[in-house]
């Protein structure tokens, strides 16, 4: 399991827990626990409460809209073929209250998808986003309407050997994971200011 290189502050155990696997095990992730990951999500913040996210998901048990959703990921991701189930996250880019741009759209997609992901792992469960798909094919192949834009895919299941991956995946998948230092990302005040 992917470990994290430095732990200094102390942080909640989902936050700490949660990586993105790309072994998983062949245990089946059920419809309900599908379901309450969008549970999960659907209790997100958004602006005017808008709630501009939709998904679109397979579990492997429903192997044909499982293959359509993995047919959008890049090479790079096949590895996605040993999830459990795979999701899109699709963003409605405009607000209903006045048809006008929701800049923040992909923002508060990106909120819900972050409690899905507490969610899964509160669950047991893991859950990969990936950005390494063709959201023109996404869009076609699942009928995603116009006015909503794909945004990320998601891999869930229950993270498995890495000794089933390919070496060059292997390697990635145990090594320590990193971070940028928290002076380089949050400053007092003003920009750059510690
Ligand atoms: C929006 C987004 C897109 C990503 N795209 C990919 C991807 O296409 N392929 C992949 O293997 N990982 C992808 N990742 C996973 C990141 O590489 C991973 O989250 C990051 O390296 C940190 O590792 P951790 O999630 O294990 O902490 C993506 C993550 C996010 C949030």
């Amino acid at each position: 399991m992917a470990t994290s290189t430095e732990n200094k502050i102390a942080v909640h155990q989902l936050i700490e827990s949660r990586w993105s696997p790309r072994a998983f095990t062949n245990e089946s992730v059920s419809e309900e626990q599908m379901e309450t990951l969008f549970e999960a999500a659907r209790w997100a913040p958004s602006a005017m409460n808008e709630q501009p996210w939709r998904f679109i998901y397979a579990t492997k048990e429903n192997r044909e809209a499982f293959d359509k959703l993995f047919s959008c990921l890049v090479e790079g991701n096949s590895w996605a073929k040993n999830a459990s189930a795979l999701f899109i996250t699709v963003a409605k880019k405009n607000y209903d209250f006045n048809g006008k741009l929701n800049s923040v759209a992909l923002h508060d997609v990106g909120l819900a998808t972050g409690n899905i992901l507490l969610q899964a792992t509160d669950m047991g469960l893991h859950v990969h986003l990936m950005g390494g798909y063709d959201a023109a094919r996404a869009q076609v192949v699942l009928g995603i309407p116009e006015g909503f834009e794909p945004v990320a895919m998601g891999a869930v299941g229950y993270a498995g050997d890495p000794e089933s991956l390919p070496e060059g995946l292997k390697t990635r998948e145990l090594a320590p994971r990193q971070r940028k230092p928290l002076s380089e990302l949050a400053f007092k005040g003003e920009w750059n200011q510690q």
